[in-house]
């Protein structure tokens, strides 16, 4: 039998050894704010508004379809009691995978495809009319997920791949069905809803 008194022994030692206490809170950690923030300027015509096209997108109602038939249906078969506020659903149906109260209930919204915008979603920290490379290599500095290049093609797969996989408990049974959702890479390469910047 140990001693209580080595016990403690080894217990400092082992507190000495380990990095000075607990975690401080990261500080400068981009976190989700919400598609609000982005609407504010994404609504407008004059750069494209996004926030329009992105309303009209099933993304938009991925939510929503927790609480519909169908999702009530899938829910119980997978032994989910409320759907909307389970995180078995959630991690997909919503911004930040329902982790972040303020993203709750947005369904896919902006920040599930491009980043936690805390740190870029100001204008002078992600945009810029006369030099878009530096802005957008900010942006990226600063959370924002790569779009452009071949940086960005990669990590626009395994974006789509992480929801759009065979691995969720709403993977439908019937072969037909599952073909049709398919997402083949021609399609992720060519996003189907496209919601382009006007640029003068
Ligand atoms: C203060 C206004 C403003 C807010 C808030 C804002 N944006 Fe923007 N954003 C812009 C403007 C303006 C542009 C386009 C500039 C241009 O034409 O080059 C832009 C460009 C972008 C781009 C393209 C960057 C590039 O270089 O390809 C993305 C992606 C983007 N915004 C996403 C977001 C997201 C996501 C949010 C919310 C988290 C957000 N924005 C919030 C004004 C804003
Ligand atoms: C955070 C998870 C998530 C990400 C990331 C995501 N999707 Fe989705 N997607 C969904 C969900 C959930 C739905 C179903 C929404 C609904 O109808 O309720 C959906 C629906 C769709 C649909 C419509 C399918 C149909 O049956 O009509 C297409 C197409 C699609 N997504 C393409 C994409 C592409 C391309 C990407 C990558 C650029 C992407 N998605 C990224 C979760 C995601
Ligand atoms: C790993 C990611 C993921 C998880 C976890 C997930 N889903 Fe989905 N869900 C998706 C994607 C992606 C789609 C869109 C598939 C398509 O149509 O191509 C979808 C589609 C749906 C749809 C729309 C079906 C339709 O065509 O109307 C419902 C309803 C749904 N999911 C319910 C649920 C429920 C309930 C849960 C939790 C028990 C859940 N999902 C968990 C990714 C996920
Ligand atoms: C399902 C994923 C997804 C969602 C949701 C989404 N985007 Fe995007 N967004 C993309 C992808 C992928 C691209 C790159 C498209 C391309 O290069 O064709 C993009 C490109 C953009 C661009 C740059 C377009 C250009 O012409 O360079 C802006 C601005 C933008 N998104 C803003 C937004 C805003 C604002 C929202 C929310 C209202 C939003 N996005 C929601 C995936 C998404």
């Amino acid at each position: 039998m140990l001693k209580k008194s080595t016990v403690a022994a080894s217990a400092a030692l082992i507190l000495t050894l380990l990095p000075a206490g607990p975690a401080e809170p990261r500080r400068n950690f981009p976190s989700f704010i919400g598609v609000a923030a982005c609407k504010k300027c994404h609504e407008s015509d004059s750069i494209g508004n996004q926030h329009k096209i992105w309303s009209a997108s099933p993304h938009a109602r991925a939510h929503q379809s927790l609480s519909q038939e169908k999702g009530i249906e899938i829910a119980r078969k997978a032994g989910v009691e409320d759907a909307s506020q389970s995180l078995a659903c959630l991690k997909c149906h919503t911004t930040g995978g329902g982790k972040t109260e303020a993203t709750k209930t947005e369904g896919v919204g902006c920040e599930a495809c491009h980043g936690p915008g805390s740190l870029y979603h100001e204008f002078s920290n992600h945009a810029s009319f006369e030099a878009r490379e530096s802005s957008y290599r900010k942006a990226v500095s600063l959370g924002m997920y790569p779009i452009l290049g071949y940086d960005g093609i990669k990590a626009r797969e395994r974006l789509c791949r992480y929801c759009h996989t065979a691995e969720r408990p709403c993977y439908p049974e019937s072969t037909e069905e599952r073909k049709r959702q398919q997402l083949p890479l021609g399609l992720i390469a060519d996003f189907v809803f496209k919601h382009p910047l006007r640029r003068r």
